[in-house]
């Protein structure tokens, strides 16, 4: 049984995809009953525009219009804008374009995310058909991950602390016979966590690390999440307007989770292993402050200049750990800072690596799943920004000159052995409802990177 898409049957409505330019021509030939229906209901082909032919009142046969090459680049999955206003009934896709085939199964597919944990939401009722030679497997796999992404995103911090976090990636190891392993609390402090510990000992809520292994042969892939489940800014508290998203702080987490969840569905030959530091950034009188040192557990110092800026602190440490046994690939991902947002905007997750090969695999790979990225510089000049003199690293650079970079070039000290390493700075967030996407969390890179993965790793 498929989650995403309907068993095939007789009683199936045609459904096609008819570009501007066609529409006239293809309306001539279904006849005068198709050519009024699209005057009456002011049809041109523009693209997610439905119109839908009946016969004494039902609908037999379903257009949506594919627009043209500006209105498809303009809207992002364009075509299934109009997905909520189908009627409730099961459509079969008429097209013989394989490549929009299969971009139209995982738009609708994607389109059909609802959040219901806390009330009834209705998600849009039309179902289809996975059309033929479209691998719906693979779709599958993409779609429970990137519903896992939105789901712990979209969970409040009352019910998403580290606990919680630690119970979703138990459950995500049980359905994948993957092996787990946690350090809770003051045994992060026995075990060399320093930071995740320090981050996350304000909070009646103990902070952890999370390590998820999964498969027996293939390539050694690493993800890394940030996993700040609520981010008051700590003692640094942010104003109510900031901290008002901030329940998608453990995005990152909900990427990394969300990705392996799709290379583990599929099957994909690797060795993988997640990482999550699962903390709350809380204030209390135990809370770090500014002006602390600390030392990390690779050993270098850093100097609290911003509480507020606690993320990198926490995957500090996690990427040390992941640095120190033998890796082909590493991934991070994170909610790291607002600069990133400010540079890039909602829509678009940008990146940092120093290698041009899988730069490229993930620019390319992006394009082809509608998944936008954009490379941004580990500029060196700027690591004297993160030296603060009192200490090896300072979190939070005064000035705020490019943020998301020395933000990036501050996690990059971390990761000294694997030379195969890239850091995606992600929002996690749809600001306003969109087509595939509605308001709420959000994955973004991780379609992309699940496309390349075989590329990068040579599969
Ligand atoms: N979680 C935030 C970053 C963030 C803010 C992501 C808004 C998305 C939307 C992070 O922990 C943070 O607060 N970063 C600070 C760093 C600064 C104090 C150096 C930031 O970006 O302002
Ligand atoms: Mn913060
Ligand atoms: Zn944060």
């Amino acid at each position: 049984m498929s989650a995403s898409f309907a068993a095939p049957t007789p009683n199936a409505v045609p459904l096609h995809l008819i570009a501007r330019a066609e529409a006239e021509n293809w309306l001539a030939a279904r006849g005068v009953a198709a050519q009024n229906a699209a005057k009456t209901q002011n049809w041109s082909g523009k693209l997610g525009q439905i119109l839908c032919l009946t016969e004494q009142g039902l609908p037999v046969r379903l257009a949506i219009g594919y627009g043209d090459t500006t209105e498809r680049k303009r809207k992002r999955f364009g075509v299934v804008a109009g997905l909520s206003t189908m009627p409730a009934q099961v459509f079969d896709l008429v097209e013989s374009d394989q490549d929009r085939a299969r971009d139209f199964a995982l738009a609708f597919a994607l389109g059909k995310y609802q959040y219901d944990r806390y009330a009834a939401n209705a998600a849009p009722k039309a179902e289809l058909i996975c059309p033929e030679g479209v691998d719906a497997e693979k779709i599958e796999a993409i779609i429970s991950g990137e519903f896992l992404t939105r789901d712990l995103i979209n969970t409040p911090s009352n019910d998403m602390g580290p606990a919680e976090l630690e119970a979703a990636a138990r459950d995500l190891a049980k359905t994948y016979a993957a092996d787990i392993s946690v350090v809770t609390g003051a045994e992060l402090l026995a075990q060399n966590f320093p930071l995740i510990h320090t981050v996350g000992r304000a909070s009646p809520r103990a902070p952890r690390l999370i390590d998820l292994c999964w498969g027996t042969a293939g390539p050694r892939l690493t993800l890394v999440g940030k996993g700040v489940c609520f981010d008051t800014g700590g003692l640094n508290l942010k104003p109510g307007a900031s901290m008002g998203l901030m329940k998608k702080d453990m995005g990152g987490a909900a990427h990394v989770l969300g990705l392996a969840k799709m290379i583990m569905a599929s099957n994909m030959p690797v060795r993988l292993r997640v990482l999550v530091p699962a903390v709350e950034n809380a204030i209390g009188g135990s809370a770090f402050r500014p002006q602390d040192i600390l030392k990390s557990r690779k050993g270098l110092t850093v100097e609290i200049n911003n509480t507020d800026a606690e993320g990198r602190l926490v995957l500090a440490d996690a990427l040390t750990l992941a640095d120190e046994s033998p890796c082909d690939v590493m991934i991070c991902m994170a909610t790291l800072t607002g600069a990133a947002r400010v540079a890039v905007g909602p829509d678009i997750a940008p990146y940092f690596t120093q290698d041009n090969g899988l730069s490229h695999e993930i620019a390319t790979a992006a394009a082809e799943v509608n998944d936008p990225v954009w490379q941004l510089p580990l500029h060196a000049p700027y690591e004297a920004m993160i030296e603060p003199g009192i200490a090896d690293l300072d979190n939070a650079p005064a000035g705020g000159f490019a943020g998301a970079i020395t933000a990036a070039l501050f996690l990059q000290r971390f990761v000294t052995q694997t030379q195969k390493f890239v850091h995606f700075d992600c929002y996690g967030w749809q600001p306003s409802a969109a087509p595939a996407r509605p308001k709420g969390g959000v994955g973004q890179g991780t379609r992309a990177l699940f496309h390349a993965l075989p590329r990068i790793l040579n599969l």
